[in-house]
């Protein structure tokens, strides 16, 4: 059996997080709702800041050459973590024992120093991973090629744009030969031919018996990837072991909160909370609300939501993924595509989507939401939001319900023979 290289024993985190006041025009609403979210959550409130408990006793370890996929909801403390595996930040308690060198790439903005130019970063990540200059000078052409920066080595990477940025990182953390990888979100910054090229390297990084650990929504991903997996829920480990177990685990886990915990309290969501998605429906051509979908018929999605800001708000983006069992993405919709604004009254209203001629074949489905104000603001994102049905619909007006299998994209063509 191969070596240990990393263990982690009751690591937490604790985070003092400044105490909000409800909105003036929310009392009951918000006294209930943060009533009901204290008593569910971790937090324990004190006078003016609450302790907020990011990860709790979170315990595994890791032999040389194993690839762990960490998965989880939003919010359910994967970066955090990462960030206390990279000595970003400190445990509030626990310990944490590795053997060897990390290179991590975290969020966009860690790890660079920004004044310096992206030749200068190369060699001050290689030095703080304990290279010397010489063997720095012998990768540094293949990260340069790698990351595809010729052209701006001697711009400093403030002025990168992230995927620029992640590229450069990236290459940095793959090719300075660290015994350990960590690889948080940040790849879905990237284009996704730079995003595959990643995910080759790090197999690469793989099979030649150094550690990985990556975090991603993308079970597609993680299940190709990765040999184990650690899930987290609430700061807690609920899962830890192979990886397509691991995934199981998640999807199931994840199915149970869209079908008991409403929209409005849940708390795997991002954001600035200014508005909350409340609810979610699905309306057939006469209005009725609906639970299974049939493909190839018209249907309004429904998005609920509470605003608390008091204001009504204008140019709001509301978009929507589809996105099958494993988390690969299948449809993108956002009002911005077709130029629709969005106004937000200001205490609850809900907006509407219409779909004509679904193109779902059969199968369940997930759809993330996601409401922003303006391009800047994140104003509710969640990830996991809800669950679709599809089932026996007549796409093609053929009597053929349901059919074909195994795809989900469905579209009318048009033959002839020449
Ligand atoms: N610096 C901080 N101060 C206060 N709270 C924080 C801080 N960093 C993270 N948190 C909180 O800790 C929890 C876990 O955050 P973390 O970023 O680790 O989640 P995550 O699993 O990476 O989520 P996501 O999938 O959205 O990236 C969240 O509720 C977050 O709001
Ligand atoms: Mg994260």
């Amino acid at each position: 059996m191969s070596n240990l290289v990393l263990q982690v024993e009751n690591l937490s985190k604790c985070y003092q997080i400044a105490h909000r006041s409800n909105a003036p025009n929310f009392l009951l609403r918000d006294a209930i709702a943060s009533s009901v979210r204290s008593w569910l959550s971790r937090k324990v409130r004190t006078r003016s800041t609450e302790s907020f408990w990011a990860l709790e006793d979170v315990s595994f370890s890791l032999r040389e050459g194993d690839r762990l996929g960490v998965i989880g909801r939003n919010g359910a403390g994967k970066s955090t973590l990462l960030k206390l595996l990279s000595r970003i930040t400190e445990p509030t308690r626990g310990q944490i024992e590795i053997l060897g060198r990390v290179a991590s790439l975290l969020e966009v903005g860690t790890g660079f120093h920004p004044e310096l130019t992206g030749r200068e970063n190369v060699y001050l990540n290689g030095a703080i991973l304990g290279m010397s200059r010489s063997e720095i000078r012998r990768k540094f052409d293949e990260i340069v090629q790698f990351a595809e920066v010729e052209r701006f080595l001697d711009t400093p990477v403030k002025r990168y744009s992230s995927g620029m940025y992640v590229r450069l990182a990236f290459a940095v953390a793959a090719h300075l030969e660290p015994e350990i990888l960590i690889v948080d979100e940040v790849l879905a910054v990237g284009d996704t031919q730079f995003q595959q090229k990643c995910l080759n390297k790090m197999e690469d990084v793989g099979r030649e018996g150094r550690t990985v650990l990556f975090v991603s929504h993308n079970m597609q991903t993680i299940g190709a990837l990765c040999n184990r997996g650690v899930v987290l829920e609430g700061g807690r480990v609920a899962f830890n072991g192979e990886v397509q177990q691991a995934i199981e685990v998640y999807l199931e886990n994840s199915y149970q909160v869209i079908r008991q915990v409403p929209l409005l309290e849940r708390r795997d969501r991002s954001g600035s909370g200014r508005v909350k998605i409340s609810s979610f429906r699905v309306l057939d051509s006469q209005g009725q609300a609906v639970e299974i979908l049939k493909s190839g018929l018209d249907y309004e999605f429904e998005f609920g939501y509470v605003n608390y800001s008091g204001q009504i708000l204008e140019n709001v983006i509301v978009s929507f993924a589809i996105l099958d069992e494993r988390g690969q993405t299948i449809l993108l919709l956002r009002t911005s595509f077709t130029e629709s604004n969005v106004v937000l009254n200001s205490s609850l209203g809900v907006v509407r989507g219409r779909l004509n001629d679904l193109p779902l074949a059969n199968g369940s489905y997930r759809l993330a939401i996601f409401f922003s104000y303006r391009e800047s603001e994140v104003l509710d994102y969640l990830q996991d939001a809800v669950s679709i049905v599809v089932e026996g619909g007549d796409f093609f007006g053929t009597g053929q319900v349901g059919l074909p299998q195994k795809c989900k994209l469905l579209m009318k063509a048009e033959w002839r023979s020449l």
